[in-house]
Protein backbone atom coordinates (compact mmCIF):
# COMPACT_ATOMS: atom_id res chain seq x y z
CA UNK A 1 0.00 0.00 0.00
CA UNK A 2 0.99 3.72 -0.98
CA UNK A 3 2.65 5.75 1.94
CA UNK A 4 2.31 9.65 2.25
CA UNK A 5 5.71 11.29 3.98
CA UNK A 6 5.97 14.81 5.49
CA UNK A 7 8.42 16.63 7.10
CA UNK A 8 7.00 19.25 9.07
CA UNK A 9 7.97 22.44 9.72
CA UNK A 10 7.21 24.46 6.52
CA UNK A 11 5.04 27.54 6.48
CA UNK A 12 2.34 27.03 3.04
CA UNK A 13 1.65 29.97 0.93
CA UNK A 14 -0.55 30.20 -2.18
CA UNK A 15 -3.31 29.17 -3.94
CA UNK A 16 -5.01 25.32 -3.47
CA UNK A 17 -7.86 24.73 -6.09
CA UNK A 18 -10.90 23.17 -4.65
CA UNK A 19 -12.56 20.17 -6.43
CA UNK A 20 -15.73 19.41 -6.74
CA UNK A 21 -17.66 18.10 -3.68
CA UNK A 22 -17.26 14.32 -3.15
CA UNK A 23 -20.42 13.91 -0.68
CA UNK A 24 -22.32 15.93 -3.60
CA UNK A 25 -20.98 13.98 -6.39
CA UNK A 26 -22.36 10.58 -5.11
CA UNK A 27 -26.04 10.89 -4.33
CA UNK A 28 -25.73 13.20 -7.70
CA UNK A 29 -24.63 10.30 -9.70
CA UNK A 30 -27.39 7.99 -8.35
CA UNK A 31 -30.18 10.75 -9.50
CA UNK A 32 -28.98 9.15 -12.98
CA UNK A 33 -31.32 5.92 -12.18
CA UNK A 34 -34.66 8.45 -12.15
CA UNK A 35 -34.47 9.23 -15.91
CA UNK A 36 -33.71 7.36 -18.92
CA UNK A 37 -31.64 10.54 -20.55
CA UNK A 38 -28.43 11.80 -20.68
CA UNK A 39 -27.39 13.60 -16.70
CA UNK A 40 -24.04 14.89 -16.97
CA UNK A 41 -22.15 16.38 -14.17
CA UNK A 42 -19.32 19.07 -14.35
CA UNK A 43 -16.53 19.21 -12.16
CA UNK A 44 -16.63 15.96 -10.73
CA UNK A 45 -13.54 15.07 -8.81
CA UNK A 46 -10.93 12.28 -9.55
CA UNK A 47 -11.80 9.81 -6.74
CA UNK A 48 -11.60 6.40 -5.28
CA UNK A 49 -15.48 6.60 -4.20
CA UNK A 50 -16.52 8.22 -7.14
CA UNK A 51 -14.77 5.00 -9.33
CA UNK A 52 -16.76 2.80 -6.96
CA UNK A 53 -19.84 4.16 -7.08
CA UNK A 54 -19.91 4.43 -11.33
CA UNK A 55 -18.54 0.38 -11.05
CA UNK A 56 -22.45 -0.24 -8.76
CA UNK A 57 -24.26 2.13 -11.73
CA UNK A 58 -22.80 0.25 -14.20
CA UNK A 59 -23.91 -2.94 -13.20
CA UNK A 60 -26.97 -1.99 -12.58
CA UNK A 61 -27.18 -1.04 -16.16
CA UNK A 62 -26.17 2.82 -16.37
CA UNK A 63 -23.97 4.01 -19.25
CA UNK A 64 -21.17 6.11 -17.33
CA UNK A 65 -19.00 7.67 -20.00
CA UNK A 66 -15.92 10.38 -19.28
CA UNK A 67 -15.00 13.28 -21.27
CA UNK A 68 -11.96 14.30 -19.54
CA UNK A 69 -11.49 17.80 -18.77
CA UNK A 70 -14.29 20.39 -19.26
CA UNK A 71 -12.47 22.63 -21.78
CA UNK A 72 -14.80 25.29 -22.00
CA UNK A 73 -16.36 25.68 -18.64
CA UNK A 74 -13.14 26.39 -16.68
CA UNK A 75 -13.81 23.42 -14.30
CA UNK A 76 -10.71 21.58 -13.03
CA UNK A 77 -12.89 18.63 -12.63
CA UNK A 78 -13.99 15.63 -15.53
CA UNK A 79 -17.29 15.35 -16.95
CA UNK A 80 -19.24 12.81 -16.83
CA UNK A 81 -22.36 11.62 -18.34
CA UNK A 82 -24.42 8.58 -17.15
CA UNK A 83 -27.36 7.60 -19.18
CA UNK A 84 -30.27 4.91 -17.11
CA UNK A 85 -31.38 4.13 -20.65
CA UNK A 86 -32.73 0.66 -19.32
CA UNK A 87 -32.05 -0.92 -15.68
CA UNK A 88 -30.21 -3.73 -16.05
CA UNK A 89 -30.54 -5.25 -12.74
CA UNK A 90 -32.56 -4.02 -9.58
CA UNK A 91 -29.69 -5.12 -7.07
CA UNK A 92 -26.66 -3.76 -5.42
CA UNK A 93 -24.44 -6.56 -4.41
CA UNK A 94 -22.80 -6.91 -0.77
CA UNK A 95 -19.17 -7.13 -2.52
CA UNK A 96 -19.98 -3.81 -4.35
CA UNK A 97 -22.04 -2.12 -1.12
CA UNK A 98 -19.44 -2.86 1.64
CA UNK A 99 -16.88 -1.02 0.03
CA UNK A 100 -18.80 2.45 0.51
CA UNK A 101 -21.68 2.95 2.41
CA UNK A 102 -23.23 5.62 0.00
CA UNK A 103 -23.59 2.96 -2.06
CA UNK A 104 -27.57 3.02 0.06
CA UNK A 105 -28.37 5.53 -1.95
CA UNK A 106 -29.28 3.99 -5.44
CA UNK A 107 -32.40 1.95 -2.91
CA UNK A 108 -34.32 4.52 -3.23
CA UNK A 109 -34.01 5.75 -7.20
CA UNK A 110 -34.34 2.38 -7.73
CA UNK A 111 -37.59 1.74 -6.32
CA UNK A 112 -38.97 4.49 -7.68
CA UNK A 113 -38.24 3.76 -11.19
CA UNK A 114 -38.38 0.29 -11.03
CA UNK A 115 -41.19 -0.76 -8.35
CA UNK A 116 -38.59 -2.97 -6.92
CA UNK A 117 -34.97 -3.07 -5.36
CA UNK A 118 -33.04 -4.92 -3.08
CA UNK A 119 -29.49 -3.58 -1.31
CA UNK A 120 -27.27 -5.07 0.65
CA UNK A 121 -26.89 -3.43 4.17
CA UNK A 122 -23.91 -1.72 4.30
CA UNK A 123 -22.88 -3.11 7.86
CA UNK A 124 -20.84 -1.35 10.41
CA UNK A 125 -18.09 1.24 9.48
CA UNK A 126 -15.17 2.33 11.09
CA UNK A 127 -16.84 5.53 12.36
CA UNK A 128 -19.59 4.06 13.86
CA UNK A 129 -22.94 1.42 13.68
CA UNK A 130 -24.47 3.85 10.96
CA UNK A 131 -27.60 2.41 10.44
CA UNK A 132 -30.04 2.76 7.69
CA UNK A 133 -33.63 2.83 9.45
CA UNK A 134 -34.58 6.38 8.59
CA UNK A 135 -33.61 5.72 4.45
CA UNK A 136 -36.12 2.76 4.92
CA UNK A 137 -38.44 5.06 7.14
CA UNK A 138 -38.66 7.59 4.48
CA UNK A 139 -39.55 4.58 1.50
CA UNK A 140 -41.98 2.56 3.52
CA UNK A 141 -43.48 6.54 4.05
CA UNK A 142 -44.35 6.94 0.19
CA UNK A 143 -45.87 3.17 0.23
CA UNK A 144 -42.57 1.05 -0.06
CA UNK A 145 -42.62 -2.42 1.75
CA UNK A 146 -39.30 -3.05 2.84
CA UNK A 147 -38.30 -6.49 4.50
CA UNK A 148 -34.77 -7.22 5.20
CA UNK A 149 -33.79 -10.91 3.70
CA UNK A 150 -30.39 -12.64 4.17
CA UNK A 151 -28.47 -9.29 4.75
CA UNK A 152 -30.30 -7.49 1.77
CA UNK A 153 -32.94 -4.93 1.90
CA UNK A 154 -36.13 -5.76 -0.22
CA UNK A 155 -37.82 -2.47 -0.86
CA UNK A 156 -41.10 -3.43 -3.09
CA UNK A 157 -43.81 -0.69 -4.67
CA UNK A 158 -45.20 -2.89 -7.88
CA UNK A 159 -47.99 -0.14 -8.05
CA UNK A 160 -45.13 2.65 -7.78
CA UNK A 161 -44.65 4.89 -5.08
CA UNK A 162 -47.22 7.20 -3.11
CA UNK A 163 -46.71 10.99 -1.99
CA UNK A 164 -46.43 11.42 1.25
CA UNK A 165 -45.20 13.18 4.72
CA UNK A 166 -41.63 11.71 5.72
CA UNK A 167 -40.69 13.17 9.64
CA UNK A 168 -37.46 12.52 10.43
CA UNK A 169 -36.81 11.92 14.31
CA UNK A 170 -33.24 13.29 13.98
CA UNK A 171 -31.26 14.71 10.93
CA UNK A 172 -29.72 12.68 8.44
CA UNK A 173 -28.00 13.51 5.17
CA UNK A 174 -28.26 10.47 3.35
CA UNK A 175 -31.66 9.45 4.24
CA UNK A 176 -32.73 13.05 3.25
CA UNK A 177 -30.90 12.39 0.05
CA UNK A 178 -32.88 9.21 -0.35
CA UNK A 179 -36.17 10.82 0.94
CA UNK A 180 -35.76 13.79 -2.22
CA UNK A 181 -34.83 10.87 -5.44
CA UNK A 182 -37.95 8.83 -4.77
CA UNK A 183 -39.92 11.82 -3.95
CA UNK A 184 -38.72 13.71 -6.85
CA UNK A 185 -39.46 10.79 -9.55
CA UNK A 186 -43.36 9.85 -7.38
CA UNK A 187 -46.14 11.76 -8.97
CA UNK A 188 -47.65 14.47 -6.22
CA UNK A 189 -46.16 16.42 -3.11
CA UNK A 190 -44.29 15.05 -1.23
CA UNK A 191 -43.51 16.68 2.52
CA UNK A 192 -39.76 16.23 4.09
CA UNK A 193 -39.61 17.54 7.57
CA UNK A 194 -36.07 18.04 9.36
CA UNK A 195 -34.40 17.65 6.38
CA UNK A 196 -30.62 17.83 6.44
CA UNK A 197 -29.66 21.54 5.36
CA UNK A 198 -26.08 20.55 3.98
CA UNK A 199 -25.00 22.45 0.75
CA UNK A 200 -24.66 18.71 -0.81
CA UNK A 201 -28.28 18.10 0.02
CA UNK A 202 -28.97 20.90 -1.41
CA UNK A 203 -26.90 20.44 -4.51
CA UNK A 204 -29.12 17.37 -5.45
CA UNK A 205 -31.69 19.42 -5.17
CA UNK A 206 -31.17 22.03 -7.28
CA UNK A 207 -30.15 18.91 -10.10
CA UNK A 208 -33.34 17.16 -8.97
CA UNK A 209 -34.81 20.48 -10.29
CA UNK A 210 -33.17 20.88 -13.38
CA UNK A 211 -34.14 16.97 -13.95
CA UNK A 212 -38.26 18.77 -13.83
CA UNK A 213 -39.14 18.17 -10.15
CA UNK A 214 -40.39 21.26 -7.97
CA UNK A 215 -38.92 21.67 -4.61
CA UNK A 216 -39.75 24.26 -1.80
CA UNK A 217 -37.52 25.19 0.94
CA UNK A 218 -33.94 24.06 -0.61
CA UNK A 219 -31.67 24.79 2.17
CA UNK A 220 -34.46 24.54 5.25
CA UNK A 221 -35.25 22.00 7.16
CA UNK A 222 -38.86 21.92 5.17
CA UNK A 223 -38.80 19.98 1.72
CA UNK A 224 -41.94 19.85 -0.69
CA UNK A 225 -40.91 17.94 -3.16
CA UNK A 226 -43.56 17.61 -6.45
CA UNK A 227 -42.42 14.51 -8.58
CA UNK A 228 -43.04 13.92 -11.69
CA UNK A 229 -42.71 9.93 -12.87
CA UNK A 230 -40.92 10.93 -15.92
CA UNK A 231 -38.09 13.24 -15.35
CA UNK A 232 -35.65 14.44 -17.83
CA UNK A 233 -31.72 14.84 -18.50
CA UNK A 234 -29.61 17.79 -17.30
CA UNK A 235 -26.18 19.23 -17.12
CA UNK A 236 -25.34 20.15 -13.61
CA UNK A 237 -22.04 21.34 -11.97
CA UNK A 238 -21.09 20.17 -8.60
CA UNK A 239 -20.34 22.30 -5.92
CA UNK A 240 -17.08 22.48 -4.51
CA UNK A 241 -15.96 20.53 -1.58
CA UNK A 242 -16.05 22.25 1.44
CA UNK A 243 -14.55 19.82 3.80
CA UNK A 244 -11.61 19.77 1.07
CA UNK A 245 -11.72 23.35 1.57
CA UNK A 246 -11.85 22.97 5.27
CA UNK A 247 -9.00 20.86 5.39
CA UNK A 248 -7.10 23.32 3.36
CA UNK A 249 -7.82 26.12 5.78
CA UNK A 250 -7.03 24.15 8.68
CA UNK A 251 -3.47 23.16 6.63
CA UNK A 252 -2.94 27.33 6.12
CA UNK A 253 -3.66 27.97 10.28
CA UNK A 254 -1.65 24.59 11.56
CA UNK A 255 1.67 25.73 9.79
CA UNK A 256 1.00 29.67 10.16
CA UNK A 257 0.43 29.98 6.51
CA UNK A 258 -2.00 31.81 3.84
CA UNK A 259 -3.61 30.04 1.64
CA UNK A 260 -6.38 31.11 -1.20
CA UNK A 261 -8.63 28.51 -1.54
CA UNK A 262 -9.60 29.00 -4.63
CA UNK A 263 -13.69 28.11 -5.77
CA UNK A 264 -14.21 27.52 -1.99
CA UNK A 265 -17.87 28.89 -0.59
CA UNK A 266 -17.22 31.18 2.39
CA UNK A 267 -20.91 30.90 3.14
CA UNK A 268 -20.60 26.79 3.52
CA UNK A 269 -17.55 27.46 5.83
CA UNK A 270 -19.00 30.08 7.89
CA UNK A 271 -18.61 27.74 11.33
CA UNK A 272 -15.40 26.53 10.44
CA UNK A 273 -14.45 30.70 9.22
CA UNK A 274 -15.59 32.10 12.64
CA UNK A 275 -14.01 29.26 15.01
CA UNK A 276 -10.62 29.59 12.95
CA UNK A 277 -10.71 33.54 13.75
CA UNK A 278 -11.30 32.72 17.18
CA UNK A 279 -8.44 30.58 16.97
CA UNK A 280 -6.28 33.66 16.47
CA UNK A 281 -6.31 32.78 12.03
CA UNK A 282 -7.67 35.67 9.72
CA UNK A 283 -10.43 34.50 7.34
CA UNK A 284 -11.77 36.17 4.54
CA UNK A 285 -14.10 36.02 1.56
CA UNK A 286 -11.75 37.03 -1.68
CA UNK A 287 -12.85 37.17 -4.98
CA UNK A 288 -11.09 33.39 -5.82
CA UNK A 289 -12.24 32.19 -3.12
CA UNK A 290 -11.50 32.31 0.53
CA UNK A 291 -8.35 33.30 1.94
CA UNK A 292 -7.01 32.22 5.31
CA UNK A 293 -3.69 33.27 7.07
CA UNK A 294 -2.86 31.40 10.42
CA UNK A 295 -1.74 32.56 13.62
CA UNK A 296 1.98 32.29 15.30
CA UNK A 297 -0.12 29.89 17.48
CA UNK A 298 -3.45 29.46 17.29
CA UNK A 299 -5.45 29.50 20.97
CA UNK A 300 -7.34 26.70 22.32
CA UNK A 301 -11.09 27.06 21.53
CA UNK A 302 -13.77 24.39 21.95
CA UNK A 303 -16.42 22.97 18.83
CA UNK A 304 -18.70 21.08 18.87
CA UNK A 305 -19.96 19.16 15.53
CA UNK A 306 -23.89 19.89 14.88
CA UNK A 307 -25.79 18.68 11.07
CA UNK A 308 -24.90 21.93 9.19
CA UNK A 309 -24.64 25.14 9.59
CA UNK A 310 -22.81 23.87 12.89
CA UNK A 311 -19.22 22.22 12.98
CA UNK A 312 -18.94 19.61 10.75
CA UNK A 313 -18.32 16.27 11.85
CA UNK A 314 -16.12 15.68 8.53
CA UNK A 315 -13.64 18.79 9.86
CA UNK A 316 -13.81 17.47 13.43
CA UNK A 317 -10.55 15.21 13.15
CA UNK A 318 -8.34 17.96 11.20
CA UNK A 319 -9.48 20.33 13.60
CA UNK A 320 -8.08 18.27 16.46
CA UNK A 321 -4.98 18.08 14.98
CA UNK A 322 -4.72 21.89 14.95
CA UNK A 323 -5.94 22.06 18.62
CA UNK A 324 -2.77 19.79 19.78
CA UNK A 325 -0.69 22.45 19.03
CA UNK A 326 -2.37 25.53 20.16
CA UNK A 327 -2.46 27.27 23.64
CA UNK A 328 -4.24 26.26 26.13
CA UNK A 329 -6.62 23.29 26.00
CA UNK A 330 -9.55 23.16 23.97
CA UNK A 331 -12.74 20.48 24.46
CA UNK A 332 -14.34 19.08 21.12
CA UNK A 333 -17.53 17.21 21.48
CA UNK A 334 -18.95 14.31 18.75
CA UNK A 335 -21.95 14.72 18.73
CA UNK A 336 -23.03 12.72 14.92
CA UNK A 337 -21.16 9.70 14.92
CA UNK A 338 -20.43 7.59 18.22
CA UNK A 339 -16.95 6.53 17.11
CA UNK A 340 -15.02 8.83 15.84
CA UNK A 341 -11.71 9.41 17.44
CA UNK A 342 -9.49 7.26 15.81
CA UNK A 343 -6.83 9.74 15.18
CA UNK A 344 -6.72 10.08 18.95
CA UNK A 345 -4.37 7.62 19.79
CA UNK A 346 -2.79 7.96 16.27
CA UNK A 347 -1.83 12.26 17.55
CA UNK A 348 -0.87 11.03 20.84
CA UNK A 349 2.00 9.28 19.07
CA UNK A 350 3.11 12.53 18.01
CA UNK A 351 3.28 13.94 21.33
CA UNK A 352 -0.59 14.98 21.26
CA UNK A 353 -1.71 15.03 24.93
CA UNK A 354 -5.56 14.17 24.31
CA UNK A 355 -8.16 13.03 27.09
CA UNK A 356 -10.99 11.00 25.70
CA UNK A 357 -14.39 10.59 27.67
CA UNK A 358 -17.32 9.31 25.42
CA UNK A 359 -17.78 11.74 22.70
CA UNK A 360 -15.51 14.08 24.05
CA UNK A 361 -12.35 14.70 23.80
CA UNK A 362 -10.63 16.89 26.16
CA UNK A 363 -7.11 18.46 24.17
CA UNK A 364 -4.19 19.91 26.15
CA UNK A 365 -2.07 21.96 23.57
CA UNK A 366 1.52 20.77 23.29
CA UNK A 367 4.67 23.62 22.20
CA UNK A 368 5.14 20.61 18.97
CA UNK A 369 4.36 17.45 17.21
CA UNK A 370 7.04 15.13 16.20
CA UNK A 371 6.90 13.05 13.43
CA UNK A 372 5.86 9.79 13.59
CA UNK A 373 4.30 6.50 11.71
CA UNK A 374 0.66 6.70 12.02
CA UNK A 375 -2.03 5.10 10.20
CA UNK A 376 -5.53 5.70 10.41
CA UNK A 377 -8.55 3.82 9.52
CA UNK A 378 -10.52 6.29 7.89
CA UNK A 379 -10.54 9.14 5.42
CA UNK A 380 -10.42 12.28 7.80
CA UNK A 381 -8.76 10.89 10.64
CA UNK A 382 -6.29 9.92 7.86
CA UNK A 383 -6.00 13.19 6.63
CA UNK A 384 -5.65 14.83 10.18
CA UNK A 385 -2.25 13.02 10.60
CA UNK A 386 -1.04 14.85 7.35
CA UNK A 387 -1.68 18.05 8.93
CA UNK A 388 -0.40 17.41 12.67
CA UNK A 389 2.88 16.29 9.97
CA UNK A 390 2.69 19.54 8.13
CA UNK A 391 3.48 21.34 11.54
CA UNK A 392 5.77 18.41 13.51
CA UNK A 393 9.23 18.43 13.81
CA UNK A 394 10.70 15.75 11.63
CA UNK A 395 9.32 13.02 9.33
CA UNK A 396 5.83 11.56 9.52
CA UNK A 397 5.08 8.34 7.20
CA UNK A 398 1.25 8.18 6.96
CA UNK A 399 0.07 4.27 6.22
CA UNK A 400 -2.80 3.19 4.42
CA UNK A 401 -3.18 6.24 2.25
CA UNK A 402 -6.35 4.66 0.11
CA UNK A 403 -8.39 5.91 2.92
CA UNK A 404 -7.27 9.82 1.45
CA UNK A 405 -7.37 8.80 -2.18
CA UNK A 406 -11.20 7.79 -1.42
CA UNK A 407 -11.57 11.74 -0.89
CA UNK A 408 -8.59 14.18 -1.47
CA UNK A 409 -7.80 14.31 -5.10
CA UNK A 410 -4.31 14.56 -5.86
CA UNK A 411 -3.77 15.81 -2.02
CA UNK A 412 0.24 14.94 -1.88
CA UNK A 413 0.40 17.16 -5.14
CA UNK A 414 -1.38 20.10 -4.06
CA UNK A 415 0.32 20.56 -0.66
CA UNK A 416 3.68 20.21 -2.32
CA UNK A 417 2.53 22.92 -4.66
CA UNK A 418 2.10 25.69 -1.51
CA UNK A 419 5.52 24.58 -0.14
CA UNK A 420 5.04 21.45 1.75
CA UNK A 421 7.36 18.65 2.32
CA UNK A 422 5.27 16.24 1.06
CA UNK A 423 5.96 12.88 -1.19
CA UNK A 424 4.13 9.42 -1.50
CA UNK A 425 6.12 6.46 -1.89
CA UNK A 426 4.07 4.11 -4.19
CA UNK A 427 4.16 0.36 -3.46
CA UNK A 428 5.85 -1.74 -5.69
CA UNK A 429 3.94 -3.50 -7.92
C1 LIG B 1 -22.92 11.76 5.21
O1 LIG B 1 -23.01 10.44 5.70
C2 LIG B 1 -21.52 11.92 4.64
N1 LIG B 1 -21.31 10.94 3.59
C3 LIG B 1 -20.49 11.73 5.75
O2 LIG B 1 -19.20 11.98 5.22
C4 LIG B 1 -20.77 12.75 6.86
O3 LIG B 1 -19.90 12.50 7.94
C5 LIG B 1 -22.22 12.63 7.33
O4 LIG B 1 -23.13 12.74 6.21
C6 LIG B 1 -22.61 13.68 8.36
O5 LIG B 1 -22.42 14.96 7.82
C7 LIG B 1 -21.81 11.17 2.38
O6 LIG B 1 -22.43 12.20 2.10
C8 LIG B 1 -21.53 10.15 1.33
P1 LIG B 1 -26.00 10.81 8.22
P2 LIG B 1 -24.42 9.83 6.10
O7 LIG B 1 -27.07 9.91 7.71
O8 LIG B 1 -25.45 10.36 5.17
C9 LIG B 1 -27.55 8.35 12.02
C10 LIG B 1 -16.89 11.54 4.84
O9 LIG B 1 -15.90 11.50 5.59
N2 LIG B 1 -28.44 7.61 11.10
O10 LIG B 1 -26.23 12.28 8.15
O11 LIG B 1 -24.25 8.37 6.20
C11 LIG B 1 -26.09 8.05 11.78
O12 LIG B 1 -25.70 6.85 12.39
C12 LIG B 1 -18.21 10.91 5.23
O13 LIG B 1 -16.86 12.08 3.72
C13 LIG B 1 -29.37 6.76 11.61
O14 LIG B 1 -29.50 6.59 12.83
O15 LIG B 1 -24.62 10.45 7.53
C14 LIG B 1 -25.43 9.28 12.34
O16 LIG B 1 -25.33 9.15 13.74
C15 LIG B 1 -18.12 10.07 6.45
N3 LIG B 1 -30.19 6.08 10.74
C16 LIG B 1 -26.43 10.40 12.01
O17 LIG B 1 -27.67 9.72 11.73
C17 LIG B 1 -30.09 6.23 9.39
O18 LIG B 1 -30.86 5.60 8.66
C18 LIG B 1 -26.08 11.26 10.81
O19 LIG B 1 -25.69 10.43 9.72
C19 LIG B 1 -29.14 7.13 8.88
C20 LIG B 1 -28.31 7.82 9.75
Amino acid sequence: MDRIIVRGGRRLEGTVPVAGAKNAALPLMCASLLSDRPVTLRNVPHLGDIATLAGLLGHLGVAVGFDGHDPGGGHAGRVMTLTAGRIADTTAPYDMVRKMRASVLVLGPLVARCGAAKVSLPGGCAIGTRPVDLHVKALQALGAEVTLEGGYIHARAPAGLRAGEIVFPLVSVGATETALLAAAATEGTTRIVNAAREPEVQDLCRLLVAMGARIEGIGTAALSVEGRAALGGAVHDIVPDRIEAGTFAIAAAITGGDLTLAGASADDLRTLASTLKATGATVEAVAAGLRVVGPARPRGVDVMTEPFPGFPTDLQAQYMALMCVAEGASMITETIFENRFMHVPELARMGARITVHGGTALVRGVAGLRGAPVMATDLRASVSLVLAGLAAEGETVVNRVYHLDRGYEHLEAKLAAVGAEIVRMREAA
